[in-house]
């Protein structure tokens, strides 16, 4: 219960007239861990009587297709909960940071409601939070009361009440080639189970379908997983999106939404009582990649992949259509829009979560590494390219397996290129770390400097180290050898036939060292060059 009440008053929280004499936190995970913390330790008397008042706080909140889904399926108290929370149990400058991060939303180019995490992406708190609420919910099902929720507590079938049925439309699914796509049947019910069904529409799953429901009458697609940049890595405030135009699927909603369904899954299946949630969000964000591999925000595309069946997440998607099509009586695109239609929809829109998302690298863009600006005018590439051409930096030679430490490797290499060797910019198109990152160069557009006479027919991707005589990591192998160029090549960057070459067989040089070449001669599109 008492995780459970901690994340009602967060959510409360929202409504709190703000504290006026607060300087304001830092938007860092380690701030929302820290007002959980103080929650957990400061409520665990009276935090039963808050639960009740967060809920009402909730019911009475500004009403959106999302949040009628998360009242719908989640946001009920347990009814024997009734008085007033205390205000005071929570210092102001934490009161005032969970009522700022407590709503995602994106406007004007920018987006609110998210902090930066250790491993140095954008975190959306809002779907973290009902993931999280979701999951602590899904274990207590069975006992909860009858009423608990409109949706049968012990199914997780949410159908059951809409009274509808999956339309057999998965053509794009009996076609996919991605191994996580197309190895369940839509009606599986094995493969789906319950917490994840409930968690996914949530979390994930309303705001998805919504997203490109409303998209596909204006015709524009949603631009999924847009990043953006924030005003001060030190101690963060402001993120500006990169596409001004991105709707709300940006980076930090769908890493949000993925982090609470993982956390949510975790959550239901360890046993009570649940450990504190800010020890839980320690370990997830804070262990990095000595964290448990199941279990570490750096890896959460390769967990959600393995947690998230692609036909089940449509279905889920397609569940949560119906549903607000009886909860959002007002929403005419949904009224009318028949239910083949919107399973069309759902089908496209988990199509691009798992491919364009799940399936595709994790990428910092350059200003979460802090990258100088280049300088010129950089030369745009003839997309697509046909190779792609594989280095190891040598120096730096320790692989970095922080998200700090490869970022300060990345403003070193940067500065030896621009100040020693008298380039434009960081010579690679794109640098892999061992952290569980892909750090983005001169990226996917403009002519690199890696491969001298080669620059503008592939792309230059450098491990992180000296790899002479050892081996990156089999996760950053993993990133260079299938994800990275499958990715590529869905998105028209890099031509479906196209080759891998050392460094070493174009420019006399013993790049990417003797261990790591010996290793690329076997890789799928490794190419012998004849001399
Ligand atoms: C909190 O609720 C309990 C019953 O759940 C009640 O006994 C107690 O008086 C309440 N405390 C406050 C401060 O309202
Ligand atoms: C809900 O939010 C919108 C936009 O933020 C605002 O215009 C409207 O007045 C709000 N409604 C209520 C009932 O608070
Ligand atoms: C799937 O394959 C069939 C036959 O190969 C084809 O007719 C159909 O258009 C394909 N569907 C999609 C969505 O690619
Ligand atoms: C939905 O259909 C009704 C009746 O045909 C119409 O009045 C309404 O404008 C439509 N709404 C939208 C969003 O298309
Ligand atoms: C790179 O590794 C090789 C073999 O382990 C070693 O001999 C060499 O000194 C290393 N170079 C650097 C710069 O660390």
């Amino acid at each position: 219960m008492k995780a459970w009440g901690v994340l009602w008053i967060v959510l409360g929280l929202l409504l709190w007239p703000e504290p006026e004499t607060a300087s304001p936190l830092p938007l860092v995970m380690d701030s929302i861990i820290q007002a959980l913390a103080e929650l957990e330790q400061n409520v665990l008397v009276t935090e039963a009587n808050v639960t009740a008042s967060a809920r009402i706080l909730l019911s009475a909140k500004n009403s959106s297709a999302h949040s009628s889904l998360h009242q719908h399926l989640l946001l009920k108290a347990p009814s024997h909960i009734t008085a007033e929370p205390d205000p005071h149990s929570l210092r102001p400058e934490l009161q005032a940071l969970l009522a700022e991060v407590a709503q995602h939303d994106v406007r004007d180019g920018q987006e609110y409601g998210v902090v930066l995490a250790p491993d140095g992406s954008t975190v959306a708190v809002e779907p973290l939070l009902v993931g999280l609420e979701a999951g602590l919910q899904g274990h207590s099902a069975a006992n909860l009361p009858s009423d608990c929720l409109a949706i049968p507590c012990d199914t997780g079938d949410t159908l059951t009440n809409v009274g509808a049925t999956w339309p057999v439309l998965m053509d794009a699914f009996t076609n996919a080639s991605s191994p996580d796509v197309g190895t369940t049947l839509p009606n599986d019910k094995a493969k789906a189970p319950t917490t994840v069904g409930r968690l996914l529409a949530v979390a994930l799953a309303g705001d998805l379908g919504l997203t490109f429901l409303h998209r596909s009458q204006t015709g524009s697609p949603p631009g999924l997983g847009t990043e953006g940049c924030w005003d001060q890595l030190s101690a963060p405030r402001v993120f500006t999106l990169l596409d001004p135009t991105a709707s709300s699927l940006t980076m930090a909603f769908l890493n949000g939404a993925l982090d609470g369904a993982l956390l949510g899954d975790h959550l239901s299946r360890i046993p009570r009582p649940h450990p504190p949630l800010s020890h839980l969000l320690r370990e997830y964000y804070g262990a990095g990649v000595n964290g448990d591999p199941a279990f570490r925000s750096n890896f959460r595309r390769q967990n959600g992949a393995a947690l998230i069946s692609a036909p089940a997440l449509a279905q889920q998607v397609w569940e949560a259509f119906v549903l607000l099509q009886t909860l959002e009586t007002g929403h005419g695109q949904l009224q009318n829009t028949s239910q083949e239609r919107l399973a069309q929809v759902a089908t496209f829109a988990t199509k691009e979560f798992t491919e364009a998302f799940l399936g595709c690298p994790a990428i910092h863009p350059r200003c979460r590494w802090e990258a100088a600006p280049y300088r010129g005018h950089p030369t745009p590439l003839q997309l697509p390219l046909g190779f792609l051409y594989v280095h190891h930096t040598y120096v730096p030679a320790p692989p970095c397996t922080t998200f700090r430490s490869c970022a300060a490797d990345m403003r070193s290499m940067q500065r030896f290129h621009q100040d020693v060797r008298r380039w434009d910019d960081i010579g690679y198109s794109f640098v892999v770390g061992s952290d569980g990152y892909v750090y983005q160069g001169r990226g996917w557009h403009w002519v690199g400097a890696h491969t001298r006479g080669h620059n503008s027919r592939g792309f230059g991707v450098a491990f992180v180290g000296n790899y002479t005589g050892s081996l990156p990591s089999e996760a950053a192998l993993n990133t260079v050898r299938d994800v990275l160029p499958s990715c590529a090549i869905r998105a028209g960057l890099l031509r479906p036939d196209y080759k891998v070459l050392g460094h070493r067989q174009l420019v006399h040089t013993d790049c990417p060292g003797n261990a790591l070449f010996n290793l690329l001669r076997t890789w799928p599109h490794f190419t012998v060059v004849e001399n």
